[in-house]
């Protein structure tokens, strides 16, 4: 057990994670109507410093073909189309398409597109990304290791993954909403298994927030 957080506020799931909080949360109905459209609008606004860490971590440019998977009021999606990339932002819920959508400045959105899809099943072709990144999203997967293998597939050999989560502390009432280092540990070794190479799980510090961001990529195909 991590020095993170206490050993009672951590549990195993079905899917042999650890994590904080009562249980993994799916896509219900937190992210819909009126509790939606706030939550939503929390998360649109002063997320520049994350947004700039996640495209830096993930080295993305000019050429790149980005998905979000989950990717909310789309925050992210166009900090990858203000760097010459196009970006897919893939999501559950209608009301967080519809935020997403609405916000893409006029400019970017020939860059950008926002479609129905869980991480579970992503609307997309094999290989066609180069970097896959789930922002505050993965703690909400129903199947971490079916979503970590369908980010494998619309990956092109080379491609990059990147989760970022914030890191959970101990009895801090939001705690659901992150994982504790060992989840991401956990997670880490999830990627290994379904495929990734290079994993890594590091700590970042953006402002009071502290974020763990599990990185890796799909092996190049032997030649
Ligand atoms: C906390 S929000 C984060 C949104 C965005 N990535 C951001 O950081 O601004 C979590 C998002 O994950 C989405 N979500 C829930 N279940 C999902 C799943 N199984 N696959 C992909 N996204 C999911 C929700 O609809 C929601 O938009």
């Amino acid at each position: 057990m991590g020095a993170m957080a206490s050993e009672h506020e951590q549990q195993r799931t079905d899917h042999g994670q650890r994590h904080v909080g009562h249980r993994r949360r799916g896509h219900g109905n937190e992210f819909e109507g009126f509790l939606g459209l706030l939550g939503g609008l929390t998360m649109a606004f002063g997320r520049g410093r994350s947004a700039r860490l996640v495209a830096e971590l993930a080295e993305v440019g000019p050429g790149d073909r980005v998905v979000d998977v989950g990717c909310g009021p789309g925050r992210f999606l166009r900090e990858a189309a203000e760097r010459g990339a196009t970006a897919v932002g893939v999501d559950p819920s209608a009301q967080m398409r519809r935020l997403a959508v609405r916000r893409i400045p006029a400019a970017l959105r020939p860059a950008i597109t926002v479609t129905e899809g869980t991480a579970e099943r992503l609307p997309l072709g094999d290989g066609s990304a180069t970097v896959a990144w789930a922002v505050a999203s993965y703690h909400h997967w129903d199947d971490p290791a079916a979503g970590l293998a369908e980010v494998h597939r619309v990956l092109e050999p080379g491609g990059r993954l990147l989760v970022a989560e914030g890191l959970a502390r101990p009895r801090r009432w939001f705690q659901h909403h992150a994982l504790t280092w060992d989840a991401a540990e956990d997670l880490a070794a999830n990627a290994r298994q379904a495929g990734f190479a290079d994993v890594t799980a590091t700590r970042h510090s953006v402002g009071r927030r502290q974020f763990v961001v599990v990185a890796g990529r799909r092996p190049a195909d032997p030649s």
